[in-house]
């Protein structure tokens, strides 16, 4: 199964990377991360070549990588450069692929295609997971087993909101939705609004401006590739803009860990009940409501049913497929353009 592999991809929230390793397989590549003695995030290829032996299983002295095995050592560069073994000599040509690897925004990104290409400026900006004044954010990880696209397609597709979830719409809410998919260069764009609705659950959840009963609510999705999606939700006065109600903003990062299973990191950055700590527990469960439990069971009975029965299924798309037919058209014309390099 093809990935583009000339991205930046999450491997981790930034916390969850220290001295420990942690191993996380990204595109179908066993991979192993941890921390340097100075805190750089580091990322090897988690398959030593002694003997295959899983690395996360090691031990870190300093900057190096000990492997649990024989305990042939890797520097950040994935060069053996300790053996403890009969020979002692150090084999030279063992060494381990390292990958190049970025902290920002919280988050440790890393680059899965040729190294020359490897450029920290076209990381994605991504910077809801740092609290300021005007924003408090909520963040999570979860394991779909689902293949990436199936999550695109999902994220895109405004209309399964009202059945699928009942935090996110009201009944009958689609039927009154004014939604377009466009399309600006690479980047899709979904786009819906609902004019005086009563307050959908969630928005209501996030109102701190004083009382409504309706109000006009704004979802738009916005997709880059190969998955990065930012999904913002607003509600504000009927006839006025998102700037004077309550918005939230909800970055989806999805990295493939093989062909039917995908990591899942979500952010949700609120400008709204920003004091208000226990909050955050009840939004956090609610949006694990919506992503676990609603979400995420559908996407793996999908991904069973493509997998097993591929294309005997016929299938029919509705005008809420748009976007992710559009953005699965931008991720074949990359994919083609790097089979060409
Ligand atoms: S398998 Fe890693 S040192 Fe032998
Ligand atoms: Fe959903």
């Amino acid at each position: 199964m093809p990935f583009l592999r000339n991205h930046w991809y999450v491997g981790a929230f930034a916390e969850e990377v220290g001295h420990e390793p942690l191993n996380r397989r990204m595109l179908d590549e066993p991979i192993v991360m941890y921390r340097s003695e100075a805190g750089e995030p580091i990322a090897l290829s988690d398959v030593c070549p002694h003997k295959s032996a899983p690395l996360h299983m090691g031990v870190v002295h300093g900057d190096t990588l000990a492997c649990p095995y024989h305990g042939l050592r890797f520097d950040p560069s994935g060069q053996c450069v300790h053996n403890p073994n009969f020979d002692r000599a150090i084999p030279k040509a063992a060494r381990v692929r390292s990958y190049p690897v970025k902290e920002r925004d919280g988050l440790l990104w890393i680059w899965m295609g040729e190294r020359a290409k490897a450029d920290t400026v076209t990381i994605p900006l991504c910077d809801l997971a740092q609290p300021s004044v005007t924003s408090r954010p909520v963040k999570g990880y979860i394991h779909v087993k689902a293949h990436y696209e199936l999550l695109t397609d999902n994220l895109l597709d405004q209309s399964h909101g009202e059945t699928l979830h009942p935090y996110l719409l009201k009944e009958g809410a689609t039927s009154r939705m004014q939604f377009e998919v466009r399309q600006e260069r690479d980047t899709v764009i979904s786009d819906g609004l609902l004019p005086k609705e009563p307050i959908t659950p969630i928005l209501s959840g996030l109102w701190d401006r004083g009382p409504i009963d309706r109000a006009d609510h704004r979802f738009i999705v916005t997709w880059n590739a190969p998955s990065y999606i930012l999904l913002t939700i607003s509600a504000y006065p009927p006839g006025s803009n998102s700037s004077e109600g309550v918005t939230g903003t909800n970055a989806h990062l999805l990295t493939p860990e093989t062909a039917g299973s995908t990591h899942y990191f979500w952010i949700f950055a609120r400008d709204s009940r920003l004091e208000d700590d226990p909050f955050d527990e009840e939004l956090t469960a609610a949006l694990n409501q919506t992503f676990v439990n609603e979400d995420r069971p559908i996407l793996e009975w999908q991904q069973t049913y493509l997998s097993e029965l591929g294309d005997l299924v016929k299938r029919h798309p509705l005008k809420a497929d748009a976007g992710g037919v559009r953005a699965r058209r931008v991720v074949e014309r990359m994919l083609a353009a790097e089979r060409q390099k």
